[in-house]
Formats: C-alpha cells, sequence, structure tokens
C-alpha cells in the first residue's frame, strides 16, 4: 500500500533522530556523572538522631573528617595542629578494573601536597591515608556513592563509625593541655568491615555515622 510506504519513510528519519538523542542525553548524563566523581569534597560526618547521647552527637554530627599527621583519619569540630581537612575524590586504583574510579584519594598538605590513596586497616579498621606501600594489603574500594550521590559507601555500604578509644580521653587532654569544652572531642574514624562492631575495645564510645561529600572549595 502506497500510503504505508509513505508512512513508514518518513517515520524511519524520527525514529533514529529519537534514538541520537537518547544517546545524546545518555552520554551527557555519563558526562555529569563522571565530572561529579572527579569533583574533589571534604567529608561530613552525619549522625542520627538516635545514636549516643546528645553531648556524643553534638561533637560528631556535622563534624569534618581530617587527615591526621599519623596517617590516621579523624573527625572533629575543633581541629588541633597539624590536621588537615580531608580534600579527596573517587581515583582509578589499579586493584579494580581499569576505569573504575572505586579508590579514594586525598590531597594532603605535605610540602609539595601529595595525593594519598585512603584505606582501612585490615587489621585495626581505622581509616588512614597514605603511599602505596602504605596501603598494600589493606581495605582500598571499591568506594562508591549512595543513589543521591550525596554520601560515600565502601564496599556496597555505609559501615562508617566514629570512635572515642579508653586512651584517646586522656591523651587528648594532656595535648590540649586544657579540659575539653562541650561540642568538642577528637574522634577516630573507623570502618565496620564485617558488620561485627570492628573488634573495639568495649569501652570505646561508638557511634555509626554517614559520610557527607561537600564539594572542596580548594
Ligand atoms: C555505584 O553506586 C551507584 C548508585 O547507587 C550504582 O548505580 C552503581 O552501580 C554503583 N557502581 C558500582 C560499580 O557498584
Amino acid at each position: 500500500m502506497v500510503f504505508g510506504l509513505i508512512t513508514l519513510s518518513t517515520m524511519v528519519p524520527t525514529i533514529i533522530g529519537l534514538n541520537q538523542a537518547t544517546q545524546n542525553t545518555r552520554d551527557s548524563e555519563e558526562e555529569r556523572r563522571d565530572s561529579a566523581r572527579r569533583q574533589r569534597c571534604n567529608l561530613i560526618a552525619i549522625c542520627d538522631e538516635r545514636e549516643g547521647t546528645l553531648e556524643q552527637r553534638r561533637q560528631v554530627h556535622n563534624a569534618k573528617v581530617y587527615l591526621g599527621p599519623d596517617g590516621n583519619l579523624y573527625l572533629t569540630k575543633t581541629p588541633v595542629a597539624g590536621f588537615s581537612p580531608f580534600n579527596g575524590r573517587f581515583f582509578q586504583h589499579p586493584l579494580f578494573a581499569p576505569d573504575n574510579m572505586a579508590g579514594f584519594v586525598t590531597l594532603t598538605e605535605e610540602e609539595p601536597p601529595m595525593l594519598r590513596w585512603v584505606f582501612v586497616d585490615a587489621d585495626t579498621h581505622e581509616c588512614r591515608w597514605g603511599g602505596r606501600q602504605d596501603s598494600e594489603g589493606h581495605v582500598c574500594g571499591p568506594y562508591n556513592w549512595t543513589k543521591d550521590e550525596q554520601r560515600i559507601t565502601l564496599q556496597g555500604w555505609e559501615g562508617w563509625l566514629a570512635v572515642r578509644r579508653p586512651d584517646d580521653e586522656e591523651r587528648e587532654q594532656e595535648e590540649r593541655g586544657l579540659g575539653i569544652a562541650e561540642g568538642q572531642g577528637i574522634w577516630r574514624l573507623y570502618f565496620d568491615e564485617h558488620d561485627d562492631g570492628a573488634d573495639l575495645h568495649p569501652d570505646s564510645q561508638v557511634l555509626e555515622i554517614c559520610l557527607q561529600r561537600v564539594p572542596a572549595e580548594s
């Protein structure tokens, strides 16, 4: 039927046009996601209202993640000398497939500034930063973000913990030379890899937290 043929031939370019448009949308969505994954971020601890005591939440909720000079990651609202804010992003890690962006790095305030891996100590479950050799044999990924791209996951979930070990209180008071004011305090960042409490000392203070990405300014 002539009519049918005409219809078909006018339809075909439209279908191709639609596919092309869909493809373009998909490409630009991929580009957007790619550049979002490359965006360097600070990390902020988010603590549910049901976690811990009011005073503990006051110290932890909205506290920023810092790199300590000892190679560990900390959470606090009142950083001490030598702490620098976590300032990092997803990064290809050689352990995972190419183009994976499943590793995690941070800029440091070393002289000169360096990009360092962020990993979880396989023995202590404490979060650390360091060079390739420091991170070998530890948990280096896969890191990802939640569906809304707002929070960081590791090995597919948000097993982050804010921790104060029994020895932290004492040492902190020595270092600061003063009592700790309300809402202050320095917490350690842990990852509960096996969802069993991360082998922490029973007298530790522990709060489950999420890590929120906040675009870094520099
Ligand atoms: C990363 O997370 C996103 C959003 O939840 C998900 O769609 C994607 O499949 C995840 N990627 C990997 C490699 O697991």
